[in-house]
Parts: structure tokens; C-alpha cells; sequence
């Protein structure tokens, strides 16, 4: 991929923030199995990863503000651009020694999502696209996948669990996804659930109650691999809302059927 300027940046950003987390990730591997766990030690990693991103793009553009998971939000002088980044999505396979976890670094212009990278360190899978530009896995340009019925398709989706989220509402949509789908996936971190759509890996993914550092860069993906991303029940800005619907035009709109009988 012949990145421009702008995902060069972010490209660099995520890398650079990686090498600290992949050792940190080691660390907590051996942590697992301390009484006290490596919850607090995660906080400082998650802290210190959001820092390197953040002075990176800085760098690269002083005048852009940002969303931050950590720090929250900072104006910038510029005005339209704001950088929303996720230092680790997938905090709790991280905590775990689960190997699925990523950096995401997303792009808005105006509030529209406009440039993405989520990486993966542990795999060195890095996913990047630019509005207008085609998405990317590493040198190679992806797709979502092609399938035309839900019944062929394996989905994703988020689960909400103790003290989040509304259950009787994800339990009564699961039994409708369930009773369609020929295979269904929760893998725990949001960035990646999209860049695997975006990839053709999974064919639809649906989760309620999401964060813009979440969702901001796999939007990107997705739609730059020729896929959509929207709100499950409508809403003009999925950013605001976080209840993300993602999918080829055909799968996507069924798994929003789907989503809809749910409600009756
Ligand atoms: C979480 C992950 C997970 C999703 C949660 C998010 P975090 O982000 O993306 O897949 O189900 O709702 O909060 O907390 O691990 O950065
Ligand atoms: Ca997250």
C-alpha cells in the first residue's frame, strides 16, 4: 500500500505506541497469575500507550484535537479535524493473555470518520484506510466478503455483561440473529470486529452501546472495503449513538431486519 501522508502518520503513531504494549502484554501474561491480577498495571499500560499515540500526531499536526479513551477530549485550534483513538480496545482479552486486542487510531473531519488504522501488534496485522482511498491489511487491499444470505453468513456482535448494557434487549436480538445465521462470533474488541468485516472475514457484526475511539477507525474500514456501517435503528450519526450495524449491502441489511423484528 502506498500510504499518503496523512496514514503515514498514523501508521507510525500506532506502531510506535505497540512495542510498549506487546511488553507489556508479555508482562501481564506472567501477572495472571498473581492473587492481586494485572488490572492496575493494565490502567498504566493503557495510559502510557494513549501518551506515545498522542504525541505522535501532535507532532504531525499540532493544530488537530483530540478524543482520547483515557484523557477525554482536548480542542483543537484547527477545529475540524479531531483524532479518536483507543490506546488498547479489547482491555479485558488484554487483562486475560488473550491475544486479540488493537490499537485504534481514527480520523474525523467535520464529525465525519475520514481515515483509520487498527493494528493488532500480536498478529502485526495493520488495517488502514482513507476515505476515498480503498482499505487495507497490511500491502494488500481487502473487501468486505460477497455473501448474499444471512443463512451462508458467520456474524459478530458485542455482548453486553455485568453492569452494562441492556440484556433482555441483546438476548431477544440474539434469538433472532441465532435462528438465521450459520455461525456467530463475540471476540471482544469492537476495532477489530469491524477491520474483520472490512477484511471479509466475518460477513455482518452488530453492537449496542459502543464509544466513538471504538467504532471510529473500523467505520472507515469497512466502508472503504466497499461495505456499510450505520446505526442499527437509523440514526444519522453512529458515531453519537454507538449502536453499530456493519455488513456488504445485502448481509447488512438483513441483519438489520433481523435487529428489527427484535423490537416487536
Ligand atoms: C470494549 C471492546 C469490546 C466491546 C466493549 C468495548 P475496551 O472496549 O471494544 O469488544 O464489546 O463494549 O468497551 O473497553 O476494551 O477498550
Ligand atoms: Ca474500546
Amino acid at each position: 500500500m502506498a500510504a499518503s501522508p496523512l496514514v503515514t502518520v498514523m501508521i507510525n503513531a500506532a506502531r510506535k505506541a505497540a512495542r510498549a504494549i506487546t511488553r507489556d502484554f508479555g508482562e501481564v501474561v506472567n501477572l495472571q497469575v498473581s492473587q492481586k491480577g494485572p488490572a492496575d498495571f493494565v490502567t498504566r499500560a493503557d495510559r502510557k500507550a494513549e501518551d506515545v499515540v498522542r504525541e505522535e500526531l501532535s507532532k504531525a499536526r499540532p493544530q488537530w484535537g483530540f478524543l482520547l479513551e483515557e484523557a477525554g477530549e482536548i480542542k483543537g485550534k484547527d477545529g475540524q479535524h479531531v483524532w479518536v483513538v483507543d490506546p488498547i480496545d479489547g482491555t479485558t482479552n488484554f487483562i486475560h493473555g488473550i491475544p486479540h486486542f488493537a490499537i485504534s487510531i481514527g480520523l474525523t473531519r467535520n464529525g465525519e470518520p475520514v481515515a483509520g488504522v487498527v493494528y493488532n501488534p500480536i498478529t502485526d496485522e495493520l488495517f488502514a484506510a482513507e476515505r476515498g482511498g480503498g482499505a487495507y491489511l497490511n500491502d494488500r487491499r481487502i473487501r468486505v466478503a460477497a455473501r448474499r444470505d444471512i443463512h451462508d453468513a458467520v456474524i459478530a456482535c458485542g455482548m453486553p455483561h455485568r453492569g452494562r448494557g441492556d440484556h433482555v434487549e441483546f438476548r431477544a436480538e440474539l434469538a433472532q440473529v441465532q435462528a438465521k445465521a450459520s455461525g456467530l462470533r463475540r471476540a471482544g474488541t469492537a476495532s477489530l470486529d469491524l477491520a474483520w468485516v472490512a477484511a471479509g472475514r466475518l460477513d455482518g457484526y452488530w453492537e449496542r452501546g459502543l464509544k466513538p475511539w471504538d467504532i471510529c477507525a473500523g467505520i472507515v474500514l469497512v466502508r472503504e472495503a466497499g461495505g456499510f456501517a450505520r446505526d442499527i435503528d437509523g440514526a444519522a450519526d453512529v458515531l453519537a449513538t454507538g449502536n453499530i450495524l456493519a455488513g456488504n449491502e445485502l448481509i447488512s441489511a438483513q441483519l438489520g431486519d433481523c435487529l428489527k423484528a427484535a423490537k416487536v
